[in-house]
């Protein structure tokens, strides 16, 4: 018998095993200073293109001083327990109530953190019986999600609503054996390529199949939609979303997230949804900032306004200078290069030293091999300098990566790794 540590000792995982190159530069960098447009990083300051705070709030000095008001009013503890059991309150109540308006649904339940709430919320929904088609470039959420599930799963391509078609077809097969329904699931905005959801030609599919719709919109809430209420209000099919989520990590810049249906579905949720029946209740000091952003995004337009034309000087300015940004729909900026991980590596140092950008990087298995993804998103508090250093910046790197530049910097990585 083997310890059980052995398999840790011996592979460190598909990210672990860059940590000795990677760690505190690539992966746990520290941004310092206040959230903002421009912050330090190891002491300089830099562009900063990988906060998701989209309207700008996270240091707003309004929202600053209601957290800072609801921090001391009630500290970080309360309320004690859980919702079901000592952890509810009217302001849990109320900020529901003005969610599920704002996202036009009849009533909403809050989650302790995005991730969880969706994992348990899918878990919630279904039963073994039950078959469950969604997107095979899900969030780590919905696949987890799933995972718990003890019934039947198709996944289809990437945003393909035929394959979807297809898969339907064969859940519907087998839901009719089982005597179980269908859930399907998609994202509002899918978060590393910046693509809506199809969401308008998957609700209508619902013409034709039997299933219930569940949308993660973590990245079109607040960017999307006439009022901001997200990606299926921009597709003018929010009614035909029957569960919809997003979190407060984004949009909101806070931590928390909600769901929102018709009540008889929140109302059962409320009773189902472990992770917050035996967790303790979203913190006070959360809810009441919650509320005050939630009344920023509703009442203030021009937050919203601000972040789209950084958006389009952003992405206009990257496409008429020759970069491939995919098929974007939305704020998510992501930069397609071709290279090596060593290469994208060195690329990442130039432009974090020399031109002071900070963006992500993320490279194979999250994408194809041999090819450099750089994810930009854009907020409200960027500004047309920003994105005019940024633009330049991305010309100088590119002719470096092109001319080898970054091959022979990284020539030194690359013989350690091949070690
Ligand atoms: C698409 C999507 N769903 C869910 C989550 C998880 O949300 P949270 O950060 O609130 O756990 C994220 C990331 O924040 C996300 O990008």
């Amino acid at each position: 018998m083997r310890d059980l540590f052995d398999k840790i000792y011996r592979d460190k995982g598909p990210l672990g095993k860059w940590a000795a190159h990677a760690e505190g530069y690539f992966v746990f960098p520290k941004l310092e200073g206040e959230i903002s447009n421009r912050m330090k990083f190891q002491g300089k300051e830099v562009v900063t293109w990988s906060i998701n705070d989209y309207l700008g709030l996270a240091n707003h000095p309004e929202v600053r001083k209601v957290d800072a008001e609801a921090g001391a009013a009630y500290g970080s503890a309360y309320p004690m327990g859980a919702r079901m059991m000592s952890g509810h309150t009217d302001l849990h109540e109320t900020l529901q109530n003005e969610l599920a308006a704002f996202v036009k649904k009849e009533a909403a339940y809050l989650l302790n953190f995005g991730y969880q709430g969706m994992v348990s919320t899918i878990d919630a929904l279904v039963s073994k019986d039950d078959i469950i088609v969604y997107d095979v470039d899900a969030h780590a959420c919905i696949i987890d999600g799933v995972r718990l599930h003890m019934g039947k799963r198709f996944t289809y391509k990437h945003n393909d609503v035929e394959s979807l078609e297809k898969n339907l077809e064969r859940a519907t097969k087998m839901a009719e054996q089982t005597g179980g329904g269908i859930l399907v699931i998609s994202e509002g905005v899918f978060g590393m390529r910046g693509e809506q959801g199809r969401l308008k030609e998957i609700v209508e599919l619902k013409k034709k199949y039997n299933f219930r719709f569940f949308v993660d919109d973590a990245h079109g809430f607040g960017t999307l939609g006439a009022t901001g209420a997200g990606a299926g209000e921009e597709q003018g099919v929010q009614d035909g979303i029957d569960v919809y989520f997003a979190t407060f990590a984004k949009s909101m810049a806070s931590t928390g997230a909600f769901i929102a249906a018709d009540k008889e579905i929140i109302d059962y949720l409320k009773y189902n949804l472990r992770s917050q029946m035996f967790a303790k209740s979203l913190q006070m000091q959360l809810v009441v900032g919650a509320l005050k952003r939630l009344d920023m995004l509703r009442t203030m337009p021009e937050l919203k306004q601000n972040l789209w034309k950084i958006v389009d000087a952003l992405q206009t300015g990257l496409k008429d200078r020759g970069f491939d940004i995919g098929t974007t729909q939305s704020c998510v900026t992501p930069v397609y290069l071709k290279g090596s991980i060593p290469e994208a590596m060195a690329l990442v140092k130039d432009l974090r030293e020399n031109y002071g950008i900070f963006c992500s990087i993320v490279v194979y298995p999250v994408i194809p091999k041999g090819l450099i993804l750089l994810r930009m998103i854009p907020t409200a508090t960027h500004t047309l300098e920003d994105v005019s250093v940024t633009l330049d910046a991305f010309d100088a790197i590119r002719t470096r990566l092109e001319n080898g530049t970054y091959k022979r910097l990284s020539a030194a990585v690359t013989a350690a790794m091949e070690k």
